[in-house]
């Protein structure tokens, strides 16, 4: 039974993969400053490992947003994003909000996520930085997507 939710007139938020826009939201991330170059396979493959959702407006999709999780003890928040066309209106925090009530990401003991700007986004449902730092570790490839083009014969 899909999340779907009504957050204000004529929007929705939802977690029903197939109401998804897969070419509207791999045309935003192939050129977000986090994961520029995205395959389209590989984001397919990310919305289908996640519990993914989209925010839509008059059922045209503004945003996306996906939690990767075991939904008992830890969730990670990534690729959360709304079009620059419906930035400014409320709809990231309607978002934000809506994915913190589904009921597959209650009683999470962390739920992490990375941002360069969007803090104050998301101070407001509680996040914070990292509290001890030093206690972390990642093993990151941040160019994966680049290195992987292929290039055309010299
Ligand atoms: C960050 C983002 C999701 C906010 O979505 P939004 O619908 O514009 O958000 P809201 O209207 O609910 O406003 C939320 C906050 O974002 C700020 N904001 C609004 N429009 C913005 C814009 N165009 N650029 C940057 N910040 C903006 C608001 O000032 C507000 O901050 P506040 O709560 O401190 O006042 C959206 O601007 C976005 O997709 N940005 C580019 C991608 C990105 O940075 N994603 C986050 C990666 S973790």
């Amino acid at each position: 039974m899909p999340y779907t939710r009504t957050v204000a007139e004529n929007t929705i938020i939802s977690d029903d993969k197939s109401l998804l826009d897969v070419d509207f939201i791999h045309s935003y991330l192939v050129r977000a400053y986090w994961c520029a170059g995205i395959p389209r396979a590989t984001l397919e493959r990310a919305i289908e490992g996640s519990l993914s959702f989209g925010i839509y407006q008059d059922s045209k999709q503004a945003g996306f947003a996906r939690v990767v999780t075991d939904s008992a003890t830890f969730g990670y928040l990534a690729d959360f994003f709304v079009h620059e066309d419906f930035q400014g209106k409320g709809l990231g925090t309607l978002l934000v909000g809506a994915i913190m009530e589904h009921p597959a990401l209650q009683g999470l003991r962390r739920f992490s996520l990375a941002t360069r700007d969007a803090h104050g986004l998301y101070r407001k449902f509680g996040f914070t930085p990292v509290r001890a730092p030093e206690r972390w570790m990642e093993k990151s490839d941040p160019d994966i997507y680049r290195n992987s083009v292929r290039r055309p014969p010299a």
